[in-house]
């Protein structure tokens, strides 16, 4: 059993991959799931989960900026949400299931803008104060699949209109921090069937409820 700081507090669990890797297609599915197995859930994504968090995602998703300016808008949107509906939902022993978390900025703006980690490394120990999620599922696949996924989508946003070099930056920069955190991250291989990806979500949650329960 791994101990948390209290025995009443919800998991945190975040979603991450490269735009196309397919992790939407599982969210609402998750949550339906997490809810049916008898926990409280709270749904939300960064950059947004707030509303001045949802108009700082507006921005960055459709304006251009420095980098570090892009770097520090992720943390001011990730303050907000942390502050305001991150951690009251655990508190109260809800669980929070976030569409992206700081892993996304280490590997967007460190790998994939190469910014670099130790840059962002402050910026989180200054935001976070100690939190991290409980759990981290990292959906991964080629980057040819990936990109073949992301055509067929809505429009463009700023992030998805990089090119080939950005997004394996971004995906070795995930893979990486997968890699150093072996116990929090779980690499789904995001090429397979949604029966297949599903099943190993339920079983992962099973796994939780018993290491957390
Ligand atoms: P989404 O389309 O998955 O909701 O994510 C919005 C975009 O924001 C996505 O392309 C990844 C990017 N992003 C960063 O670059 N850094 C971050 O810290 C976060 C949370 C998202």
């Amino acid at each position: 059993m791994t101990p948390r700081a209290s025995a009443n507090r919800g998991l945190f669990l975040t979603l991450e991959g490269v735009d196309g890797a397919g992790k939407s297609t599982h969210l609402e599915w998750l949550c339906e799931h997490i809810g049916k197995r008898g926990h409280r859930v709270v749904q939300t994504r960064e950059p947004g989960g707030t509303p001045l968090g949802e108009q700082l995602r507006e921005i960055l998703l459709q304006h251009s900026m420095h980098l570090e300016t892009e770097t520090l808008l992720m943390f001011a949107s990730r303050m907000e949400h942390i502050r305001s509906v991150i951690e009251p939902a655990l508190a109260r022993g809800d669980w929070v299931l976030s569409d992206r978390f700081t892993d996304a900025t280490y590997a967007y703006q460190g790998g994939g803008r190469e910014l670099g980690a130790d840059r962002i490394a402050p910026l989180e120990s200054w935001v976070q104060q100690g939190l991290q999620p409980d759990r981290t599922w990292l959906f991964d696949l080629p980057l040819e699949v990936a990109k073949a996924r992301r055509g067929q989508a809505r429009q463009a946003d700023r992030f998805e209109q990089e090119n080939d070099a950005f997004f394996q930056r971004t995906r070795f920069a995930y893979l990486e921090r997968a890699q150093r955190e072996p116990s929090r991250f779980k690499i789904i291989d995001a090429a397979r069937s949604v029966k297949e990806i599903r099943a190993e979500l339920e079983a992962d949650l099973a796994t939780l409820e018993h290491q957390y329960g």
